[in-house]
């Protein structure tokens, strides 16, 4: 018998497969489509306390194996998504975590008691990382003080679960992760997209009105793979990783490098019904290696033998 379940702190899920921010809406655009219940959880679009239009089209753009987006963090803000999102979500059963965004700390905090206050919220993620919006936000996730400030001031607001989600755009993850466990976060998601630009050529435009965006898909797997063992060796706290993940194996790479429970993003888009196939490969590997819960996968990554055989060769 397989078991799939696993959490993250406090927060029980069924399975280690979430739908990343901004590539699943609320989660209720979905629900025609697939049973959004049976997914480990669903992570809202990033909210602000506001709602806000975003940037101008274009605002995606296909590139090699992946795709640049400068949304600009679209969203209806935090009160119509409590007023019309959760009563839903809540009646769907979803295990719901919520992407909050904020120009400032006390929006931050502000966001933070609002959702803690509502039924049907299982845990924040704090989107410190966005690389498209010039306030706020990544300016937090690239130093490991202002992680640590946001993540505190959160912490001591709320009961959910704190999950900062961190940007791949800085040269040493691993500290930024450290000081958010430091700051009290129950857990790490990473990583976020990595700053990037495409160019038309014949009219010598960028093709994003906001002329740089943030790279997701396949393209920046081996990267976030990397940060994952990287941040696995740095903290205790379970790491939440994503990054073009596509298929069973690419998701195990994850969990083997340390990710207690891993996020698709982009392939949503090519294959809405990618879950169960997801969960299915997971399961066939699992049988085949004869490991019965999903936890004991996480973080078995054997560099040993390697050294052994690079040594001997
Ligand atoms: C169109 C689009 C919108 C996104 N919006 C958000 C967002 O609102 N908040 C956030 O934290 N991450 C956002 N992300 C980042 C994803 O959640 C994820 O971290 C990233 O895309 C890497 O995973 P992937 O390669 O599986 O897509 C967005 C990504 C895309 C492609």
């Amino acid at each position: 018998m397989i078991d799939l379940a696993t959490s993250i702190g406090t927060l029980k899920l069924k399975n280690p497969l979430m739908a990343a921010s901004g590539c699943f809406g609320y989660g209720l655009e979905y629900a025609d489509a697939i049973d959004i219940s049976t997914l480990g959880a669903v992570v809202s679009k990033g909210l602000f306390l506001k709602p806000r239009e975003g940037h101008p089209p274009e605002r995606i753009v296909e590139t090699p194996s992946g795709m640049l987006n400068a949304i600009g963090l679209q969203g209806i803000g935090v009160h119509r998504y409590v007023a019309e999102k959760l009563p839903e979500l809540r009646a769907r059963n979803v295990t719901n975590i919520v992407n909050i965004c904020g120009s400032t700390l006390d929006e931050y905090v502000e966001l933070a008691r609002i959702l803690s206050d509502a039924e049907g919220v299982h845990g924040l993620e704090l989107n410190i990382s966005c690389p498209n919006i010039k306030e706020g936000g990544i300016t937090f996730g690239c130093s490991p003080h202002g992680t640590f400030d946001v993540v505190e001031a959160v912490r001591k607001v709320t009961r959910l679960p704190v999950i900062p989600k961190l940007t791949p755009n800085v040269t040493d993850v691993a500290s930024i992760a450290k000081r958010a466990e430091d700051a009290g976060a129950d857990a790490v998601s990473l990583v976020n997209t990595f700053l990037g630009m495409a160019i038309d050529v014949e009219t010598r435009r960028p093709h994003l009105s906001n002329i740089v965006g943030g790279l997701s898909g396949p393209a920046i797997r081996p990267i976030a793979v990397r940060m994952v063992y990287e941040c696995r060796r740095a903290i205790r706290i379970p790491i939440i990783g994503m990054g073009g993940i596509a298929s069973p194996g690419d998701a195990l790479e994850f969990i083997i490098a340390g990710a207690t429970a891993v996020q698709v993003g982009t392939a949503n888009f090519v294959d809405p019904f990618i879950w169960s196939k997801l969960e299915s490969g997971l399961c066939e590997y699992m049988t085949r290696h004869r490991i019965t819960r999903i936890s004991e996968l996480v973080g078995t990554l054997d560099t040993a033998t390697r050294d052994k055989e690079w040594v001997s060769s």
